[in-house]
């Protein structure tokens, strides 16, 4: 009896504090309205796009933040691989102004990195994000055109988490499918 409500103590949302959950169909105006207000018009225009417009998003990886029952963040994942190393890319990702400061965003990107890489399918999570933001969370720097997009990036911006920290310096490649 005490083991349970210790369980459901556990598994129980704080007040006022960011929790993940699988995203649903339900959620996707939620996340395109989300998307819209976090990247601009612009969005389709960036590399991280094209990407994806080649390589589905993996929907059993979209997670959505909540905080007291309110959506307020949201990230994807797609499975990709580079050099014949299977990984994911990771985003977008993106917390509503109204909800930022609170932990959602970090909260969504270590809660999928976890997810996908526990699933022993893929070794690592790539992203094309701020260094600041990333790096204390575990992504590392990878080298400066080593690893290919279909698209302009910005090098300093491609990061890497891995259990292999060697990985981030050596990955090489063009970003293909799984
Ligand atoms: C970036 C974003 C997801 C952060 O969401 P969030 O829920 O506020 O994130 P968290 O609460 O977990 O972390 C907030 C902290 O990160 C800092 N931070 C936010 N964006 C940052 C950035 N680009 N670089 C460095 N630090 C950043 C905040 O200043 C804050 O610092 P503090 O804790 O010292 O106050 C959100 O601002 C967003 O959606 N931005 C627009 C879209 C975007 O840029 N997405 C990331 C693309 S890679």
């Amino acid at each position: 009896m005490t083991t349970l409500v210790a369980a459901e103590a556990a598994s129980t949302p704080l007040a006022g504090q960011p929790y993940v959950r699988p995203a649903t169909p339900a959620d996707d105006a939620f996340v395109e309205e989300l998307q819209a207000i976090a990247f601009g018009p612009g969005r389709f225009a960036r590399t991280a796009f094209r990407v994806r417009e080649r390589f589905p998003i993996d929907p059993s990886l979209s997670l959505i933040a909540e905080v007291d029952g309110t959506p307020c963040g949201s990230v994807w994942m797609t499975p990709i691989s580079v050099g014949r190393r299977k990984g994911y890319l990771l985003g977008p990702l993106a917390t509503h102004p109204n909800f930022r400061k609170r932990g959602a965003g970090k909260l969504l990107a270590r809660e999928v990195s976890q997810r996908a890489l526990a699933r022993g399918e893929g070794s690592f999570v790539l992203l094309v994000g701020d260094q600041d933001y990333y790096c204390p969370l575990g992504w590392d720097i990878t080298t400066p055109g080593n690893i290919q997009f279909p698209g302009p990036v910005d090098p300093t911006r491609v990061l890497l988490l891995s259990e292999d920290k060697s990985l981030a310096k050596s990955l090489k490649g063009t970003i293909a499918a799984f």
